[in-house]
């Protein structure tokens, strides 16, 4: 069998070993929203620690594990602190977290992220849906051989961010009042901020926003038939655009600023998707 589906196999079957809670949602939370699984009645968390032969995050402020529990009535798993590229783990491993939610039964996945703002119209602070993705710019995690148990191997990709969740997402906000940007978002693979020269290229390949993840978990996601909506909230504005220097410390406090709002907005999207 193809190493890295019984990988897979053996992170799932660890997990198994724990709950058997069985999520109808998946949420994959960003920067700044690592708090939210205090939304979540929770029935179980399981460190990722605790899963044999899962890559575990080494970022600080990403907590490392899988919250299982409701939102109102709805069955999650929260994948508290994500799987970064930059973190140094093979593309099979990054996206692994995302195909494993989708294993444990999961059919819908909302992502969640920090990024930087292209669109010359964004502000920091600013949310964004995302209505398509370009990963140009990090190695695609379906490369190798196919994983036949998952799907095909020239998967349709033409919309990978669901019109029918998009559609739920700005209603929901409507209601609540928080303005929503749309656009596109472009991964890279960080771990440095782009340099204005990238920034200028990233806005000429049609890109709003700029971020480190995201687009390849929606990729494997989409490979496996999951229904996926994503949401950028805009930390900063891309370098080259304000004359600040980017910092992580920037990323965090607007992330922070604005944790609220998001919260609410994910809980209302959670429940009515
Ligand atoms: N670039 C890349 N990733 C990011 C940024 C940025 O400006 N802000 C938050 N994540």
């Amino acid at each position: 069998m193809n190493a890295t589906y019984q990988k897979l196999e053996a992170c799932l079957k660890s997990v198994r070993a724990k709950t058997g809670f069985k999520p109808e949602t998946a949420l994959i939370l960003g920067s700044g929203l690592g708090d939210f699984a205090d939304e979540i009645q929770i029935e179980q968390a399981v460190d990722y620690s605790e899963i044999t032969g899962f890559p575990t995050s080494t970022v600080a402020g990403h907590r490392g594990r899988f919250v299982f529990g409701y939102i109102e009535s709805v069955p999650v798993v929260v994948m508290q602190g994500r799987v970064h590229y930059y973190e140094g783990y093979p593309m099979t491993d990054v996206v692994l977290p995302a195909r494993l939610m989708g294993m444990l039964g999961a059919k819908k996945l909302i992502l969640t992220n920090a990024a930087g703002g292209l669109n010359p119209d964004f502000k920091p602070g600013d949310f964004m849906l995302l209505t398509d993705h370009i990963t140009t710019g990090v190695p695609s995690p379906l490369i190798g051989e196919n994983l036949k148990e998952l799907g095909p191997r020239f998967p349709d990709m033409s919309e990978v961010y669901s019109l029918r969740m998009r559609n739920i997402v700005k209603e929901q906000a409507q209601n609540l009042g928080i303005s929503l940007q749309e656009g596109v978002y472009v991964q890279l693979t960080g771990p440095s901020y782009e340099t204005p020269a990238e920034v200028r290229m990233c806005r000429i390949w049609g890109g709003d926003a700029v971020g480190m993840s995201t687009a390849c978990e929606a990729m494997a996601a989409r490979h496996m038939g999951l229904e996926i909506c994503g949401i950028s909230c805009i930390t900063n504005m891309a370098a080259g655009i304000s004359r600040q220097p980017l910092s992580h410390q920037e990323v965090q406090e607007t992330a922070d600023r604005v944790a609220v709002q998001f919260k609410k907005l994910i809980t209302a999207v959670t429940v009515n998707i």
